[in-house]
């Protein structure tokens, strides 16, 4: 069999993380302070894939190039492919084309983060005889994806793009193994009622032209980060797992920490309590303060008098003299956040990046 490439879509508008990403793509948000998109890159290698293209958009295209390069730090190569509007995941890859040739690929969606990552997948696909593959999840909320019917023997029925009356609970999830027929499928298909070409409209189209199209159920977590509390998820799931625990900051006698906890870089903990699992970036400053479990703080960090847990606070992030908690909040670059009284309240926040906040 030809090498397998990676083709991993990072293009698309980002509408649901506004505010979050009006300024940014929604697949660089950093889980446990890494970019969500490292995570898919990291996964195909793992799998033995060299080469990786990945779709951008004219909007974010270009901090994707800055923030990810040429592959080098990961000894592979990676390629940019403009698709000009988001026209929908099966004309992503048709944007890909040339980058794809015949070879066979894995299509990861940029925003998508499983944990069994695409190894095992990878050889039953160049092992098997179909011509797609597809990873589904039972999920609470069908509607959100695209949806499988299967037959008693596992074998897929229908697949239908988020059907208001569903099936099933099994949707799809955004790994998909493929080889040159999806191609052809996707020559023939329509654009959606949503104006999309759809690359489930594509997969039913190859079951539909008798093309064997197997699918394996995911019994390990799959989370496609859309979405705020999505994002809060990762990251506690991401940080549960962690097994690392490393200190390579300026932590003073007074602070105390517990679990697992990676401190970056000059960074500097003066009267704090940290309870892992938790991750402190470089060139932080933090002051008589309380970091809690499931939380994530980007490098640049400043803080003091605040309670912080079950969050994300992005790059350079100023949270002063708060006095007040903070939970559940997925807070912006740039953020400055300061309170002017000195009652302790908590907040549930989600803040843009530049966000400037007062409270009062
Ligand atoms: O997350 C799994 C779901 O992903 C599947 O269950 C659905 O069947 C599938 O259609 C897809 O649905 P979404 O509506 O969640 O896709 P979204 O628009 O969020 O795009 C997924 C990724 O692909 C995202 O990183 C942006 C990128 N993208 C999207 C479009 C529409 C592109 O690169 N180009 C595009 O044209």
């Amino acid at each position: 069999m030809t090498e397998m490439k990676g083709l991993i879509l990072s293009g698309g508008k980002g509408t649901r993380m506004r505010p979050i990403t009006h300024t940014a793509a929604k697949q660089l948000l950093p889980v446990a302070n890494k970019p969500i998109l490292f995570y898919g890159i990291e996964a195909l290698i793992s799998a033995g894939i060299k080469e990786i293209g990945i779709i951008i958009s004219p909007e974010t295209g270009e901090d994707v190039k800055k923030t990810v390069g040429d592959g080098s730090r990961w000894g592979i190569k990676i390629s940019y492919i403009l698709q000009a509007e988001p026209k929908g995941l099966a004309h992503a890859v048709k944007t890909g084309r040339d980058f794809l040739g015949d070879s066979p690929f894995v299509m990861y969606l940029g925003d998508n983060l499983i944990k069994d990552g695409v190894a095992p997948l990878v050889e039953r696909f160049a092992d098997g005889k179909a011509d797609a593959f597809i990873l589904l999840k039972e999920v609470a909320n069908p509607s959100a994806f695209g949806v499988a019917q299967l037959n008693g023997n596992g074998r897929i029925l229908c697949l239908e793009e988020k059907p208001k009356e569903p099936k099933s609970n099994l949707a799809l999830v955004g790994v998909y193994l493929f080889n040159k027929h999806i191609h052809t499928a996707i020559d023939e298909i329509q654009p959606s009622k949503r104006g999309e070409l759809e690359i489930t409209d594509a997969i039913q189209r190859l079951i539909d032209t008798k093309h064997p199209v197997e699918s394996h159920i995911l019994n390990s977590w799959w989370l496609d980060t859309g979405k705020k509390d999505d994002m809060l998820e990762a990251n506690r799931v991401v940080l549960d797992e962690m097994t690392e625990v490393s200190n390579n900051g300026n932590v003073d006698p007074s602070t105390r920490i517990s679990g697992r906890v990676l401190v970056g870089k000059n960074t500097v903990l003066k009267d704090c309590t940290v309870r892992g699992p938790a991750v402190i970036g470089n060139d932080c400053i933090l002051e008589n303060s309380y970091v809690g479990p499931f939380t994530s703080i980007g490098d640049g960090a400043r803080v003091s008098q605040a309670e912080i847990e079950h969050s994300i606070l992005r790059e350079n992030c100023k949270i002063t003299d708060f006095n007040g908690r903070i939970v559940d909040s997925l807070i912006g670059v740039n953020v400055e956040l300061t309170r002017s009284q000195a009652k302790p309240v908590a907040y549930r926040l989600m803040l843009g990046d530049d966000s400037k906040v007062e409270v009062v």
